[in-house]
C-alpha cells in the first residue's frame, strides 16, 4: 500500500472544489442545486442539495472513468491488494448480481451456501445461472448457522462437477468466518471461480485480531458494503477483484449493466472518503472497536440470564474466525425470544441490526463508543433485573434453514406462468417468488424451489413470532405465487 498516496481523497476533493465554481447549472437534477426542490426537501437536506450532482463530465464518468474517479478506485485497490476496484452506487446487492453475471452462463452451476442472501437468487435470475446449494453446518447452542465447511463444498463439487464457480457469505452476519483460505484452495483445484459475499468484512482487513480478509484468502472476487461496517453513505459498496483475474473486464461490463446511469456523486465520493479513513486510521479504529466489543461482551455476559458468545465459536470445526465486534446476545435465559427482547429494547431506546430465535444481533462500527455501548449494555441490565432467569431448556426456536430442492433455474421460475394459491395449498408446488425475512434477507424459498413441508413449517414458526416477509407478493403470506402446472 502507498501509504503517501493514500492521504489523497481524489474525487471528493474534485467535486468539492467543482462545487465552489458556483457554475450555473443547465443539466439535470432539475432542482439545481435546490433552488427547485420541494420545500421540505429543503429544509432536511438544506445546504447539501448544492452538491446534489452526478454524471457530470466535467468531473467523471463511473463507467468510463479516467480523471479523479479512477484515481479515487485505484487507491481502494491499493488498499485492500486487489487488482481492480469499482464502487458501487447500489450496494452490495449491485456487486454480487454483476460478479454473477460476470463468471456465469445461462444454465451454468454455481455452488452457493444455505445462507445465500437474496441478491445472489437475483443475481440467479438475472444470469440464468442454476444455484446448488452446500450444505451448511449449525451451532445449536448459539442458534446460529456456520455456513459450510470444506467437506460440504467438497460434497457439492463431487455432486455437480459442471460447476463453474462457488460462492461464500463471508462473514455471516453474526461476524462468524468460514475456513475460506482453505475452501478456496479446494475450490480453485477444481476450476472453479470462486466469488465471495464480504458484505459484513468491509473492515476485516485493518485487524490481526479479526477474520482474515477473503482477497487475502485468495477470493477471485469480493463485494463487500463499504456502508454496513465502513463509513461510507448508505447502499455505496465496493468490489474488488483479485490480481490477474481474468474476469476483470467482464465485471466492469456487468457492473454498468446493474446500476443507474446517474450515480450520485456524494455516493462516490463517500466511497472515496470512507476507503481514506480506513488508510488512515482504520488499524487504529478497529483496535478501539475490539476493545470496546470485549468490554461489552464481558458486562454482558455478566448479567443473569443474558449470554453474548465470543471466540468460544472457534470450537466448531467449520469455524475458521470470529469478528468480535457483532454481539449476537441471547435472552433466553430470561424466557425471552430475540423477537421481544427487541421490543423491549426499542422501548429503551436501542434499535439493533436482526432478530432471530432467542437473541438480537448488536454491531459495533466505526460511529460506536463508550456511550453507546454503556445504553447497549444498560438497556440489557435493566430488561434482565426485572425479570427472573428461567431454565434455557426448550426455548430456543431457532430452527436451522430448511434445506432447498431446486426444481426449476430461478430465471426460468420468474419468466413462467404463475398463479396465486393459498398457502396450505402451496405444498408441493414450485414457488414462483422469494419468501424472505428481513433482515438478514437470506429466502427461506427461492424461485424455482419445491415448497416442502420442512419450508411451510419454517414460515409459519417464523410468522408466529412475528416476523415479517420482505418481497412477496403478499407480504402476510397467506397466499404464494407459484409456478402454473
Ligand atoms: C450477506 C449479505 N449480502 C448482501 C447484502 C446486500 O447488501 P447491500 O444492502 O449493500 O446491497 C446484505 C444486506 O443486508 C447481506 O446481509
Amino acid at each position: 500500500m502507498n501509504k503517501d498516496a493514500q492521504q489523497k481523497a481524489p474525487f471528493a476533493d474534485a467535486l468539492d472544489a467543482y462545487c465552489r465554481l458556483h457554475m450555473v447549472p443547465f443539466h439535470t437534477p432539475g432542482h439545481k442545486l435546490g433552488q427547485g426542490a420541494p420545500q421540505r426537501q429543503r429544509e432536511l437536506f438544506g445546504e447539501a442539495l448544492r452538491s446534489d450532482l452526478g454524471l457530470m463530465y466535467a468531473l467523471d464518468d463511473l463507467f468510463q472513468p479516467e480523471g479523479p474517479l479512477k484515481e479515487a478506485m485505484e487507491l481502494a485497490a491499493d488498499l485492500y491488494g486487489a487488482g481492480r476496484t469499482f464502487f458501487s452506487i447500489n450496494g452490495t446487492t449491485a456487486c454480487i448480481e454483476a460478479m454473477i453475471l460476470a463468471v456465469c452462463q445461462p444454465g451454468d452451476t454455481i455452488l452457493i451456501p444455505r445462507e445465500a442472501h437474496r441478491s445472489v437468487i437475483s443475481g440467479l435470475i438475472l444470469s440464468g445461472a442454476v444455484p446448488a446449494y452446500m450444505e451448511s453446518r449449525f451451532a445449536p447452542a448459539e442458534e446460529v448457522s456456520l455456513g459450510p465447511d470444506a467437506a460440504s463444498l467438497t460434497a457439492a463439487m463431487e455432486a455437480h462437477p459442471e460447476a463453474v464457480a462457488v460462492l461464500f457469505t463471508y462473514p455471516t452476519y453474526d461476524g462468524i468466518a468460514g475456513k475460506l483460505q482453505e475452501m478456496t484452495a479446494l475450490a480453485h483445484a477444481r476450476g472453479l471461480t470462486v466469488l465471495v459475499d464480504e458484505a459484513h468484512g468491509a473492515h476485516l482487513a485493518f485487524h490481526d485480531d479479526l477474520p482474515k480478509d477473503a482477497l487475502a484468502c485468495g477470493a477471485d472476487c469480493v463485494a463487500q458494503s463499504t456502508h454496513k461496517l465502513a463509513g461510507s453513505l448508505t447502499q455505496t459498496s465496493m468490489l474488488h477483484c483479485r490480481q490477474g483475474f481474468a474476469g476483470t473486464d467482464r465485471v466492469a461490463a456487468a457492473m454498468a449493466l446493474v446500476q443507474s446511469t446517474s450515480p450520485h456523486y456524494w455516493f462516490l465520493a463517500s466511497l472515496d472518503l470512507a476507503r481514506q479513513q480506513l488508510a488512515l486510521f482504520g488499524e487504529a479504529e478497529e483496535t478501539r472497536l475490539l476493545a470496546l466489543a470485549r468490554e461489552a461482551r464481558q458486562a454482558l455476559n455478566s448479567l443473569a440470564g443474558i449470554r453474548c458468545f465470543g471466540k468460544e465459536i472457534l470450537r466448531y470445526d467449520a469455524v475458521g474466525g470470529f469478528d468480535e465486534t457483532k454481539l449476537t446476545i441471547d435472552f433466553s435465559g430470561l424466557g425471552l425470544s430475540g423477537r421481544e427482547a427487541e421490543l423491549l429494547l426499542r422501548k429503551a431506546g436501542i434499535e439493533v441490526e436482526l432478530t432471530a430465535g432467542s437473541h438480537v444481533l448488536a454491531l459495533l462500527a466505526l460511529g460506536d463508543d463508550d456511550r453507546s455501548v454503556h445504553a447497549l449494555v444498560g438497556a440489557c441490565r435493566t430488561i434482565a433485573a426485572g425479570r427472573t432467569v428461567v431454565t434455557t431448556q426448550g426455548l430456543r426456536d431457532e430452527a436451522p434453514l430448511p434445506v432447498p430442492h431446486v426444481v426449476l433455474p430461478p430465471r426460468q421460475a420468474w419468466y413462467a406462468q404463475r398463479e396465486c394459491v393459498s398457502l396450505a395449498d402451496s405444498a408441493g408446488r414450485i414457488a414462483a417468488e422469494n419468501v424472505t425475512f428481513y433482515p438478514p434477507g437470506i429466502p427461506v424459498l427461492a424461485a424455482g424451489e419445491a415448497v416442502t413441508t420442512e419450508a411451510l413449517a419454517y414460515i409459519r414458526g417464523k410468522l408466529a413470532a412475528g416476523y415479517e416477509t420482505n418481497g412477496a407478493a403478499d407480504p402476510s403470506l397467506q397466499t404464494l405465487q407459484v409456478v402454473r402446472e
